[in-house]
C-alpha cells in the first residue's frame, strides 16, 4: 500500500487535513475519505457517484478512456472468441477458467440445477396475461428462497466455499428457466422443460422457441450470437444493478433478494431496459428518411429526447463490447436476415452519429445496447424479453460480486448520506 496522500485545506478554517491514497492494481488510484466525516464534520456530495469508488474489487476491470473490459485479468474479445458463456460463468464465480474436467463438471451441474420445482409453477399462473416477463422473473427469483431455506443462512457469511458455489450454480442454473417460463406465460404457450442433452444457450432457446414435443430449428449463428450477448454482459463493475446488488447483500438479506433486486434495478431503460428502447426508437423513426429529423431532435438542448444505444457513463471512446456484437450482428443478419427497413434506418442512425460534432465531441457512440437490440430482433426474441435476456448474461457477474462482499471481513452496511436542502426547523 502506498504512503502517500492527498491533503485538503478547509479555506473557511486553513485546517488542513491528510487522507491515504490506496493504489489499485490498475487504474485510478483512490483517496480513502472514510474518515472525512469524522476528520471535518463535512460529508461528501457526488452525484450519481461519478468519482466514488464504493468497495474494493478483484472481478472486472474497465478503462473507459482505452474501451478496455476484463473479467479477472481476462479481455472480454478474447473470451467472446474462444471461450463460451459457462467457461465465462466458471471464471467469475470460481475464479479460474475451467480445465477440461471442471468444465465437464461445472456443465453437469448447471443441467442439473436448471429444473424448477414443480409447484412454482403455480406462481407463473397467478400472474395475469401479458405480464411483463422482468416482473415475473424478479418474484420468480425471489421465490426461489422459499424452497432453499439452508441458503438463506449464507447472508450472513456463514456458510463454506462450497455452499456459496452451489448457491452461485443454482442461480446461474434457474434463471434461465424462470425467464423462459415468464416468457411462456407471457406468450400464452405451455412450459418446456430443460433438455439436459443441449448446451446451455441452446437449451434456454429451445425452451423459448419449442413446441410440445416439436421440432426446434437452432441453428449455430443464432447460438454463437445468444453466447456473446451473455458473454459480453456478464459483468461490468459497480454498474447500477451490481451496486444494487452488493447493497442489499450487506445488509446481510440473503442472496436471492440480492439478485432480485438486481433484476429491478436492471429494468430502467438507462440500464438494461436500453436494448429495448433501442429497438422501440428504431421502430418509431419508422423510415430511413426520417433520422436526421431525429438526429436534430436528439442533439436539441430543450428536448429531452436522446438517442437510444448511444453514449456511457464509463467508455467515452467506445465501447469494447459493442465492437465484439458490431461484427457478430452483422454475420447473423447476412445469415438469417431481419426486417431490412430497421437495420437499414439502424446503419444510418449509426453512420450519421458517428461524424457529427454533437456525438464525437460528448464521447457518444453506439454502445453494447445498440448492436444487442437488433441481434435479438433477428433472433425473434419479442422486445418485453430483451432486459430478460441482460439478466442471464449479468447473473453470473451479480453473484460473483456477492460473494466476494461475503468473502469481506470488513463490510459495512450501504448507507450514504445527503445535502439536506430542505426546511429549517419551522416553529410550532
Ligand atoms: N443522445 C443525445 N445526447 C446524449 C446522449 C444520447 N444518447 N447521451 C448523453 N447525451 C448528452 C447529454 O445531453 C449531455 O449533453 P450536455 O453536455 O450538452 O448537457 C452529455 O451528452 C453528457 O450526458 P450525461 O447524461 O451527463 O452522461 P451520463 O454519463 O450521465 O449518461 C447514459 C450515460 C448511458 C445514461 C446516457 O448516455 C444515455 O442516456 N444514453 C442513452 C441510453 C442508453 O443507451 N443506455 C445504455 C447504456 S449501456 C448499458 C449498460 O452498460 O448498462
Amino acid at each position: 500500500m502506498s504512503k502517500d496522500t492527498i491533503t485538503l485545506t478547509d479555506s473557511r478554517s486553513g485546517k488542513k487535513y491528510d487522507f491515504p491514497i490506496l493504489d489499485a492494481t490498475l487504474g485510478p488510484s483512490v483517496v480513502d475519505i472514510s474518515t472525512f466525516y469524522k476528520d471535518t464534520g463535512l460529508f461528501t456530495f457526488d452525484r450519481g457517484y461519478t468519482s466514488t469508488a464504493s468497495c474494493r474489487s478483484k472481478i472486472t476491470y474497465i478503462d473507459g478512456d482505452k474501451g478496455q473490459l476484463m473479467y479477472r485479468g481476462y479481455d472480454i474479445s478474447y473470451l467472446a472468441k474462444e471461450k463460451n458463456f459457462v467457461e465465462v460463468c466458471h471464471l467469475l464465480t470460481r475464479k479460474k477458467l475451467p480445465n477440461e474436467k471442471e468444465y465437464e463438471k461445472y456443465n453437469a451441474e448447471l443441467k442439473q440445477f436448471s429444473y424448477i420445482r414443480e409447484n412454482m409453477k403455480a406462481l407463473f399462473d397467478a400472474f395475469p396475461e401479458k405480464a411483463h416477463p422482468m416482473a415475473i422473473l424478479s418474484a420468480g427469483v425471489m421465490a426461489l428462497s422459499t424452497f432453499y431455506f439452508e441458503d438463506l443462512q449464507c447472508a450472513q457469511g456463514k456458510c463454506d466455499v462450497e455452499h456459496y458455489n452451489r448457491i452461485a450454480t443454482r442461480i446461474v442454473a434457474k434463471i434461465p428457466s424462470i425467464a423462459a417460463y415468464s416468457y411462456r406465460h407471457f406468450m400464452g404457450l405451455p412450459i418446456i422443460y430443460p433438455d439436459l442433452k443441449k448446451g446451455f444457450v441452446e437449451n434456454f432457446l429451445f425452451m423459448l422457441r419449442a413446441l410440445p414435443y416439436g421440432y426446434c430449428d437452432i441453428k449455430p449463428i443464432e447460438v454463437k450470437a445468444l453466447d456473446a450477448i451473455f458473454t459480453l454482459h456478464a459483468d461490468h463493475e459497480q454498474n447500477a444493478s451490481t451496486t444494487t446488488v452488493r447493497n442489499v447483500g450487506s445488509t446481510n438479506a440473503h442472496p436471492y433478494a440480492a439478485i432480485s433486486a438486481g433484476i429491478c434495478a436492471l429494468w430502467g431503460s438507462a440500464h438494461g431496459g436500453a436494448n429495448e428502447a433501442v429497438m422501440r426508437q428504431l421502430r418509431m423513426i419508422g423510415s430511413v428518411d426520417n433520422v436526421e429529423k431525429y438526429i436534430e431532435k436528439a442533439k436539441a438542448k430543450d428536448d429531452p429526447f436522446r438517442l437510444m444505444g448511444f453514449g456511457h457513463r464509463v467508455y467515452k471512446n467506445f465501447d469494447p463490447r459493442a465492437k465484439v456484437l458490431k461484427k457478430i450482428c452483422n454475420e447473423l443478419i447476412d445469415e438469417i436476415g431481419i426486417n431490412s427497413e430497421l437495420v437499414e434506418i439502424a446503419h444510418k442512425v449509426e453512420k450519421i452519429a458517428l461524424k457529427d460534432e454533437y456525438f464525437v465531441k460528448r464521447g457518444l457512440y453506439p454502445n453494447v445496447d445498440f448492436y444487442s437490440g437488433l441481434i435479438l430482433e433477428a433472433l425473434k426474441i419479442p422486445i418485453d424479453m430483451f432486459a430478460v435476456m441482460f439478466v442471464i448474461g449479468r447473473t453470473p457477474g451479480w453473484i460473483a460480486q456477492w460473494m466476494e462482499l461475503k468473502e469481506q471481513p470488513d463490510v459495512k452496511i450501504a448507507r450514504p448520506r445527503q445535502l439536506y436542502l430542505g426546511p429549517k426547523p419551522i416553529d410550532i
